[in-house]
């Protein structure tokens, strides 16, 4: 493999209601963090995986992953793009192929992750998986008053893992300002070209308790 990959699982879950952090969170007896590596460490492409865990949890996670995949832990930070910087600071020299993924899409196939890794590997500098958005889009203002429809054939949905060729999502961290909910954002305002390529429905990000119900009928259902 060629690839590292980078995992932010040090989000709280503030969504998901009161508990553990989110990785940390059982789905089908299992934290949601083991799902994920498990698929990533599946991926035949995937050579480095650093986790950015709880400040908290650093040790527990190592523990928990320890019997799934040899992996690295760092603390992760105060937010998203904090906490991806944090494990990119930590892959060692070697992977030219970079993919970040959260912990919070647990059922991801290998097949996605292949594919954008894949897609770098052709030459891309930056690759996101997209699904098209189904629902009709409102802009709406802050009294909830709708101000016009979005033209939704021209809007995407955005999965993880997104991939990038390592030095572009250095320079893209290394300048970096406010913080983004994704890396291609960061590589967006650089001016470097950001490649979509299919989706994948398993992919779903769990962030509300009907993602995690929906979750684990998937997994019992579809054997995913
Ligand atoms: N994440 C992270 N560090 C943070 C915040 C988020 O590593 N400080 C990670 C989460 O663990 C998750 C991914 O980024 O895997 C996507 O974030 P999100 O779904 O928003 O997770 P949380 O921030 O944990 O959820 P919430 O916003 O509901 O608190
Ligand atoms: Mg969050």
């Amino acid at each position: 493999g060629d690839v590292a990959v980078l995992v932010p699982a040090a989000g709280a879950g503030v969504r998901l209601g009161p508990g553990r952090p989110k990785a940390l969170r059982l789905l089908a007896g299992e934290p949601l963090l083991v799902h994920a590596v498990r698929r990533l460490a599946a991926a035949p492409s995937v050579h480095t995986i650093v986790v950015a865990a709880p400040v908290a949890d650093v040790e527990a996670v190592r523990d928990l992953l320890a019997p799934v995949a040899p992996v690295s832990v760092v603390p992760g930070g105060a937010h998203r793009q904090a906490s991806v910087a944090a494990a990119l600071a930590a892959v060692p020299a070697g992977p030219e192929i970079v993919l970040v993924h959260d912990a919070a899409r647990a059922l991801t196939p290998a097949e996605l992750i292949e594919s954008v890794a894949a897609a770098v590997r052709a030459g891309a500098d930056a690759v996101i998986p997209v699904l098209p958005v189904v629902d009709t889009v409102k802009e709406v203002d802050s009294e909830e008053r709708v101000l016009g429809t979005v033209d939704r054939s021209a809007l995407r949905a955005v999965q993880t893992p997104q991939g990038f060729r390592r030095a572009v999502l250095a320079a893209a961290h290394a300048g970096a300002g406010d913080p983004l909910t994704d890396d291609a954002g960061l590589v967006e305002k650089q001016g470097v070209p950001v490649r979509c390529v299919p989706g994948s429905e398993y992919a779903l990000k769990i962030t509300r308790p009907f993602d995690l119900t929906l979750a684990e009928h998937l997994l019992a259902a579809d054997g995913v």
